[in-house]
Formats: structure tokens, C-alpha cells, sequence
């Protein structure tokens, strides 16, 4: 008999402390740790009216020897800087926002779980300039916080195959976002999302604007066969994510040919047929498709079960962020 302990979801649990900063006279303030409180900010405030806010998430990882190694922490932060510059909001400065990750970690290191659990880190950044006027104004004054949050294993309930239904409708963000972490992208694809779930059972929507195969709500979207992986190449539309290039890094290495393109509905149903789909990202790493429902009609991808490709390629990745196999590329910085 196997016994399951049952684990808080994904994201509903913090660590004691943060980590807070303020910009304001045109600078960053030092920061401070503080316990995790409510915050007081005006009603008012920029963020509250315009959605002046972008975040960023990413995994601290503990070792069988108990240390504690952040993935590409790096990558995180230049796409923080780079959604608040498009957002126009105050750009953190990468080694003050590294520290900040750094001491809470520091801070809250008995509470970063052991593997398959990791410590999940949220900056959040936002505008906090009291002005109801400011539509076309950006806020001149921001706050940034690094939260973080112990996460268990996301496959605790075994890796189940998604069903995804394609939207050739809907867009989840303005064309030049795509590419922002900001939370209108998530209010956007939240209607979708919710009605798939309840006409299709679905649990993500693919967007796929104009018929061209963009991402889901909260994870990138790449094609598996033989050899050979396919995904959408980095333009504005769509979240870089890191999952995403540390998987194409593994699988080109593994002799895989990269296919990073445009490609429709019709190429894409017609690859699932014999391959693999997936969709990347820091929660689940790689997360295998078994159903894509495209106008009402259901199309199995593969087998319908999560396909050997997805399940080596996520093995691989685990594997360096565990500790468990050489990190080649640096990916992993110690705490
Ligand atoms: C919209 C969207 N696309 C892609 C990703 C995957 O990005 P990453 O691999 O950096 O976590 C995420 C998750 O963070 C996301 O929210």
C-alpha cells in the first residue's frame, strides 16, 4: 500500500519572509528582509488602475548534500528588466535584484523542500504613484518584492496527459506583450482558459491567432518526433521562455535538428499525429499532450499517452537542476 501525503497547491503557500525595495525620487532604496505581511498602498496607486506590473518565476533546487542551486537565475532577471522596460516601469538593477533572491533564499533556507520539491521565487515588481489620472503616464514611483514559495512535486498524482484545445479565436495578450511577464497577459487568457475547461474538460488553451501556433496561457508549446523538435522562433508574441531554451540546448546537443519557425494548425495536427506535443515550462518542466481539440473535434497526439521523447528530454533537464547529472552549461548557481 502507498500512502500520499497531500501537499498544499502550487503557489498557495509562502515562505516567512520577502524581500521589499521602493524606487522613488528617480532611485532604488536599499532593501530590506522583511515577514510576509500585507502591504499598504494607496488606493490609487498606478497598478491598481493601469496594470503597471510584470513578475518573473523560477526554481531554487536542493541537492542531496542539502545545498541549494538556483536555475538560470540570470536568464530571470534580464526578463524581468526587459518587462519592466516595455511596461515602463523602473528597471531593477540585476546584481541588487540577485542579492535580494540571494537573502531570501538565505533567509528561508529550512524551508526550501527537498527534491522533487523546490523553492519557487517570485519578484514582482509595480507601479505604486498615486494618481488616477496617469492612463497615459507611467508610474514614477515602484515597488519590487521577491517572494518565494516551498512547491512539491507537480506530478505527485503521476504524469497525466494533457487536453489542450486549440483557440484560433483568441489572442492572450497584445501582439508587442506577448513577450512581457505581466498579469493583463494572465487576465487575458483566463476566460478562454476557464471556458475550455468547462465545454471540453480541457486544461489549457493553445493560442493560435490567426491559425499560427503561438503558446498556452502559462507555458510554451514545442512539436517532438524522431530526431527532430519543433517550436515557434522567439518573436514579441509569445513568453522566451528559459524552460524553453535550456530544452532546445539539451536537445540539440542530443543530435535533435531545432526547428524554430512559424507553423499553422493543419502542420502542427499533422505532426501530433505520429509525434509528441508538449508544453515547457519552470513548474512542470515539460509537460506531455495527449488530446488536442481543434473545432470541435478531438485529435490524439501519438499514443494519447505522455510519449518516451517528452519524458527524456524532461529527465534530462530534472536531472541537471537536482543535482543528479554534471551541469555542463552553468545553469546552476549556488546559494
Ligand atoms: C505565458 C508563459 N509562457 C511560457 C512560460 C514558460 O516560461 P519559463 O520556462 O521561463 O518558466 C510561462 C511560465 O513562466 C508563461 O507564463
Amino acid at each position: 500500500m502507498t500512502t500520499t501525503t497531500q501537499r498544499p497547491a502550487f503557489g498557495t503557500v509562502l515562505t516567512t519572509h520577502m524581500a521589499v525595495a521602493t524606487f522613488q525620487g528617480g532611485a532604488w532604496g536599499d532593501f530590506a528582509i522583511k515577514p510576509v505581511a500585507p502591504l499598504e498602498i494607496s488606493p490609487a496607486a498606478h497598478v491598481l488602475h493601469y496594470a503597471s506590473t510584470c513578475f518573473e518565476g523560477f526554481k531554487a533546487f536542493r541537492h542531496a548534500d542539502g545545498s541549494l542551486h538556483v536555475f538560470r537565475m540570470d536568464m530571470h532577471i534580464q526578463r524581468m528588466r526587459q518587462s519592466a522596460r516595455h511596461l515602463v516601469l523602473p528597471e531593477p538593477d540585476p546584481r541588487r535584484l540577485e542579492e535580494m533572491v540571494r537573502a531570501v533564499i538565505g533567509h528561508c533556507r529550512d524551508q526550501v523542500p527537498e527534491a522533487p520539491g523546490a523553492l519557487y521565487l517570485r519578484p514582482l515588481l509595480f507601479g505604486t504613484t498615486a494618481n488616477i489620472g496617469a492612463a497615459a503616464t507611467p508610474s514614477a514611483d515602484a515597488m519590487l518584492l521577491v517572494l518565494a514559495s516551498p512547491v512539491w512535486d507537480y506530478f505527485a498524482g503521476g504524469m497525466k496527459p494533457l487536453r489542450i484545445l486549440v483557440d484560433d479565436v483568441n489572442t492572450r495578450s497584445a501582439a508587442h506583450l506577448g513577450m512581457v511577464k505581466t498579469g493583463g497577459n494572465y487576465a487575458a487568457a483566463m476566460g478562454p482558459t476557464l471556458a475550455a475547461r468547462a465545454k471540453y474538460q480541457a486544461d489549457q488553451v493553445l493560442f493560435c491567432p490567426g491559425g499560427q501556433v503561438q503558446e498556452t496561457g502559462a507555458a510554451n508549446f514545442l512539436l517532438l518526433r524522431d530526431g527532430e523538435l519543433m517550436t515557434r522562433g522567439l518573436d514579441s508574441t509569445f513568453l522566451h521562455g528559459v524552460t524553453r531554451n535550456s530544452l532546445l540546448t539539451l536537445a540539440r546537443e542530443a543530435g535533435y535538428a531545432i526547428l524554430e519557425r512559424e507553423f499553422d494548425v493543419a502542420t502542427m495536427l499533422d505532426w501530433a499525429r505520429g509525434g509528441e506535443a508538449a508544453l515547457s515550462g519552470t513548474a512542470a518542466v515539460l509537460a506531455g499532450v495527449g488530446t488536442l481539440i481543434h473545432q470541435g473535434r478531438e485529435h490524439r497526439v501519438g499514443t494519447g499517452e505522455v510519449g518516451p521523447l517528452t519524458r527524456n528530454l524532461r529527465a534530462q533537464l530534472v536531472a541537471i537542476q537536482n543535482g543528479q547529472a554534471p551541469d555542463r552549461h552553468g545553469w546552476l548557481q549556488r546559494i
